[in-house]
């Protein structure tokens, strides 16, 4: 629905919440085989996204919470990332060093407890994967661009362009991936369409922003001493990436932890996992849970007020 306009359309994704919510509700009970007695929570998306979309789950999370007599939890999107990894490693603990890369957000988050988030590098300008969609429909190869990229990077040589990585001298932990976006459109324009090397453009381009999230990465984890990486969001299911770091991350005897691929994209089952943790601690939603299309990962303890 949204490939036909190359990027989501808020509108629809509103519209289409209201019509999916019920049927994937129960979808879900009917697999877990779950009965309602055996649920402690309900945990909800609550901030930061589409508020549309937002809308229509707390909606539907307050009911629930409200005729069941449960719990409301509204959880952070980007915790809820976070907790992905719990989902790979149930025994993961704090303190870590989470390199959080998705559509809209691309940061270097320090955890020293659940619930506790230092933000100690963070992009400039573009997310990581929304490069990946820019450069992907510069390339011709639809929407989500992060998965056909990769593809199409499988049969190139990342060695065949180079382009800049978008350093900031005055702050080495911070990510810009403008400039390569611009790069890339640069070099496309020097080739008629059809003798595009896609595969080519497409290999060089994921191997400049793995170098540049993994460098930045080692760097801040060298800097606060942070002896376990924790990478996630929908760019951590790139297998470049996740190959380069976890070379260079075994390299120097730290641990990895990435999600299984099918849960770094957005899901559900991180959002309950967040929602399990702030319910264990007695962090509980008001049922006046407003949902808000901006909030700080470092204020998500509002959500509990
Ligand atoms: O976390 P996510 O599902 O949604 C947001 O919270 O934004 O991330 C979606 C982003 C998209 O930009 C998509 O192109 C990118 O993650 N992505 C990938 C891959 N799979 C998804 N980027 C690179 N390689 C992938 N395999
Ligand atoms: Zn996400």
């Amino acid at each position: 629905m949204h490939g036909a306009w190359g990027g989501v359309v808020p509108e629809i994704a509103a519209r289409e919440h209201v019509g999916a919510v019920n049927r994937v509700l129960a979808a879900a009970l009917a697999q877990a085989q779950v009965p309602w007695a055996d649920i402690d929570g309900i945990a909800v998306t609550a901030a930061p996204g589409l508020i549309g979309s937002l809308l229509v789950g707390v909606a539907a999370a307050k009911t629930l919470a409200w005729v069941y007599r449960k719990p409301l939890i509204g959880v952070h999107h980007l915790e809820g990332h976070l907790c992905s990894a719990l989902l790979a490693d149930p025994h993961l603990e704090p303190p870590f060093l989470c390199l959080l890369v998705s559509g809209g957000h691309s940061s270097l988050v320090w955890v020293p407890a659940w619930g506790a988030y230092q933000i100690l590098g963070q992009t400039r300008d573009d997310a990581a994967g929304e490069a990946f969609d820019k450069v992907a429909r510069l390339l011709g190869l639809g929407y989500p661009g992060g998965p056909a990229l990769e593809k199409a990077a499988q049969t190139g040589n990342p060695k065949s362009y180079p382009l800049p990585q978008g350093k900031i001298a005055e702050a080495p932990l911070d990510f810009s991936f403008s400039g390569l976006k611009t790069a890339v459109r640069r070099l496309c324009e020097k080739f008629p369409p059809e003798a595009l090397p896609v595969a080519d453009i497409a290999a060089s381009f994921q191997h400049t922003v793995a170098e540049a999230l993994v460098q930045r990465t080692l760097r801040c984890a060298e800097t606060v001493g942070a002896r376990t990486i924790v990478a996630v969001g929908g760019v951590a299911a790139n297998t470049g990436l996740r190959s380069r770091l976890q070379t260079e991350a075994g390299a120097r005897g730290w641990q990895v932890v990435f999600p299984p691929l099918s849960l770094c994209t957005d899901n559900a089952a991180m959002i309950g996992c967040a929602g399990g943790l702030r319910l264990q601690r007695g962090h509980v939603s008001p049922l006046t849970l407003t949902p808000r299309s901006r909030l700080a990962l470092t204020a998500c303890d509002e959500l509990y007020r």
